[in-house]
């Protein structure tokens, strides 16, 4: 249709996936094959069938486990190709990608394998498609404080590859001030900051994400919907919130794609974009995203151009690049 055309033309930026999120279940069963690992399906229906989740608890378990395959350099840099070889066609030419290195480390994989293989595909897609990355690195929020500072110690040598620092994971139960000194640490490394915040979790763990850990960027940030006063601060402050429809709807963020609010986050003067979060694991990429929105809640030419747009303001990019892509 014209829409599809016009979602496949935009220029964009993705500000929220996932590397280990992009696992497609065809590469999950090469990398299993290559490494000799075992994997819990018998084929690549199989694995697809299982993902189906009712909370976010149900995904992150079925997820980490996916993860296993993940054993060598070239595995991280067949994986990031694989994004971009998707984020190309989707014409984004810009990507700020988050990586889990807890989900690595604690399985004897090297910090500076993941490294090596993420940076590596990242380079590749700048010279083959012209696409600019960056690397977010998120703390999982369901583990300590003194393991989030061990990894961050981990990351030192490689500051000149790591834009910002995330926090990810089971969020009921681990509020964002759990990790306060380890973020008043990266940002005296120099690091920007973001975090999951009100995707299940409560406005207030939005508040602390905002005062606490001093957030650049929200990620998620549905539930601050409930409170006006916090609605009327994000837009007064121009924080971008990086949504994510498909995924929304997977998690139950959002009963039926019918109620979801991006519309009225346009119509309140929050500086929204749309991401595809997890995009193997919830059925699309950052155009099925924008497609599924649209459809669902008639979002015209000019909506999507300033969800586009956004992407780009809200990118951590110099003002002199943001500007060549406005
Ligand atoms: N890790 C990967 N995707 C996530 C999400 N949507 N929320 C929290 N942690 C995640
Ligand atoms: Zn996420």
């Amino acid at each position: 249709t014209d829409l599809a055309a016009f979602i496949a033309r935009l220029p964009k930026a993705e500000l929220h996936m996932h590397i280990e999120g992009s696992l497609e279940p065809e590469l999950m069963f090469a990398l299993a094959k290559r490494n000799q690992v075992a994997i819990p399906y018998d084929s690549v229906e199989a694995v697809r069938a299982a993902y189906s989740f009712s909370n976010l608890q149900d995904f992150l378990d079925i997820y980490y486990q996916g993860a296993d395959v993940l054993r060598t350099e070239e595995d991280f840099r067949d994986l990031a190709s694989a994004y971009f070889d998707r984020a190309a066609a989707d014409n984004v030419a810009h990507a700020e990608i988050f990586f889990d290195p807890q989900t690595h480390t604690d399985r004897g994989i090297g910090f500076d394998i993941v490294m090596r293989g993420l940076t590596a595909g990242m380079d590749d897609a700048h010279a083959r498609y012209g696409i600019t990355s960056r690397l977010i690195l998120c703390f999982l929020r369901h583990l300590d404080e003194e393991a989030a500072f061990a990894t961050l110690r981990m990351a030192e040598p490689w500051l000149h590859r790591i834009e910002a620092v995330g926090l990810d994971s089971s969020e009921m139960g681990h509020p964002p001030e759990k990790f306060a000194r380890v973020f008043e640490a990266a940002a005296a490394l120099g690091l920007k900051r973001v975090a999951h915040a009100g995707e299940e979790g409560p406005p207030d763990y939005v508040r602390q994400a905002l005062d606490v850990l001093k957030i650049d960027r929200l990620d998620h940030g549905n539930r601050s919907l409930e409170d006006p006063s916090l609605v009327a601060r994000l837009a007064r402050e121009q924080m971008t919130l990086t949504v994510c429809p498909l995924s929304n709807l997977k998690l139950c963020v959002v009963g039926d794609m019918a109620d979801h609010p991006i519309d009225r986050m346009l119509a309140e003067g929050l500086r929204v974009t749309i991401n595809s979060d997890d995009p193997a694991y919830f059925g699309g990429y950052v155009n099925d995203n924008f497609q599924a929105a649209a459809e669902a809640r008639g979002l015209g030419r000019e909506a999507l151009l300033t969800l586009a747009r956004n992407s780009f303001l809200g990118a951590f990019l110099p003002q002199e690049e943001i500007a060549a892509h406005l």
